[in-house]
């Protein structure tokens, strides 16, 4: 994994969100929506604001590892540009007159999930919510007509973008070191999972989703075409993987057709 180039993506982009200046206009959305957004904007403000405690001791675990070489520390700046979020949601919130939340029921059920298994688990999860907040983010950033909404998701949206392609280069790396069945039924249970983290989702912030003109099932849909896109990349990258180990296989001296046969998968 080519942690170098996550380090100074991380340090060279979450400046730019402690640095982003939004529109000095008060909120003129009509009540109904605002308080709609508020509320929903401060649940996703509290996901948001986690300190990843749990995240950097599985991190620890596995830090030794030759091709994870600097990912603890591009965690530690994942987890920082994280909290920027957190802090420009707050400020969303605030400019929309709404409460910041200290605990939530959907927030802890989610917590809870993450650190059920081990760290891909955890990272799944945490995946699963960003692909969540890819949708959420992007739906703002066109359907909201509030100038202060529209700048933090924008950010987001291209944030949370970049942390997909993070997430995807350290998830290729672990599913290299599983058999194909193996990779299949991982890909069977994080569709399942995030299918219900939408179903979710789309319920807890339907008010929000109608004022945005958007239902909850439209919400699912552009939720699943996203986890989609994210998934056949993924897949693609583990097949030309496996094509590779295969080929080099075969540029082996003493490889032969007739043995390859009943050689287990090169990425097993
Ligand atoms: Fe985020
Ligand atoms: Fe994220």
């Amino acid at each position: 994994m080519n942690t170098q180039k996550w380090i100074q993506h991380f340090e060279t982009n979450t400046r730019l969100n402690h640095e982003l200046k939004l529109p000095d206009t008060a909120c003129a959305l009509p009540e109904a929506a605002r308080d709609a957004l508020a509320r929903s904007i401060a649940i996703f403000q509290l996901g948001e604001s986690g300190g990843g405690t749990r995240l950097r001791r599985y991190t620890r675990s596995i830090a030794s590892l030759e091709r994870l070489k600097g990912y603890e520390r591009a965690v530690d700046l994942f987890v920082a540009e994280e909290q920027s979020h957190a802090a420009l949601l707050a400020r969303t919130v605030v400019h929309l007159r709404g409460t910041l939340l200290k605990k939530q029921w959907s927030n802890s059920v989610f917590r809870w999930m993450r650190n059920l298994v081990n760290l891909e688990f955890n990272i799944q999860v945490l995946l699963t919510a960003e692909l969540i907040a890819e949708v959420y983010f992007g739906l703002l950033s066109l359907r909201c007509s509030d100038p202060v909404v529209q700048t933090v998701a924008r950010k987001l949206l291209r944030d949370e973008m970049g942390h997909l392609s993070f997430q995807r280069d350290f998830l290729f790396e672990r599913l290299i070191t599983l058999t194909p069945a193996m990779q299949r039924v991982w890909r069977w249970q994080f569709r399942a999972i995030h299918m219900a983290t939408a179903w979710v989702v789309s319920w807890d912030h339907r008010d929000c989703l109608r004022s945005l003109d958007v239902t909850p099932a439209a919400f699912r849909g552009r939720a699943a075409r996203c986890w989609e896109s994210f998934q056949s990349r993924l897949e693609r990258r583990l097949q030309e993987h496996e094509t590779h180990a295969r080929q080099s296989a075969e540029s082996t001296p003493g490889y032969s057709r007739s043995s390859n046969a009943t050689m287990q998968s090169p990425v097993s």
